[in-house]
């Protein structure tokens, strides 16, 4: 399937459809706090946070990614050097066999911007999908543990852009 994505930094517009998307269990853990939007908000926008807008070649809105301490989970190893990345596509568009192009978009927008070899997610145990994905486009699992102060598994993984 051809889809040619483009990314922009994300506005109050973007954030706020963002924050309302709400996606089927067991995938609901990634849904934002609607009762957080005061945090949540200046927290996407926030450019150290570094939140894009991935958006189709009409300007809509088809995921979002974040590079860097977004994509940290508290108890995990990240002393090597590599830019972290978080990722979420719109709940109507996921399970249709397109995660690995986004993520393929996001992981080459990434290496370009921020001049990186090395490419690293943090994903819940629980989220084989998503571990799927970054899989099929070579990632390796180089940790795995338990987020501070929960009993919720996480797995790194590391990969290169390609
Ligand atoms: C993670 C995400 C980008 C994946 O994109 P997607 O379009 O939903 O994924 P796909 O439909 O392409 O499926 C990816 C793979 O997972 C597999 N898969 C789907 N559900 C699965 C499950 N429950 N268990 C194991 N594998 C599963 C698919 O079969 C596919 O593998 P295949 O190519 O070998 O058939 C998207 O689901 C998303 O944004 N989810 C919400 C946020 C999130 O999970 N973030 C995680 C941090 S990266």
């Amino acid at each position: 399937m051809a889809m040619k994505l483009t990314f922009r930094q994300l506005e109050e517009e973007d954030a706020l459809a963002i924050l309302n998307w709400r996606y089927a269990f067991p995938y609901d853990y990634y849904n934002f706090d609607a009762t957080a939007l005061q945090e949540n908000l200046p927290y996407m926008l926030d450019p150290e946070n570094a939140f894009y807008a991935i958006a189709n070649l009409q300007g809509e809105l088809e995921g979002y990614c974040s590079f860097g301490a977004d994509g940290r989970v508290p108890g995990g190893d990240y002393t090597a050097e590599a830019l972290d990345i978080g990722m979420g596509i719109r709940p109507d568009l996921v399970d249709r066999g397109c995660g690995k192009l986004y993520a393929q978009a996001v992981a080459g927008y990434g290496a370009d911007r921020y001049r990186v070899q090395q490419l690293r997610v943090t994903i819940a145990q629980f989220n084989q999908r998503a571990q799927r994905v970054w899989e099929q486009l070579g990632f390796e699992r180089v940790e795995k543990f338990v987020k501070l102060g929960t009993t919720e598994e996480f797995v790194i993984m590391v990969g290169a852009n390609e």
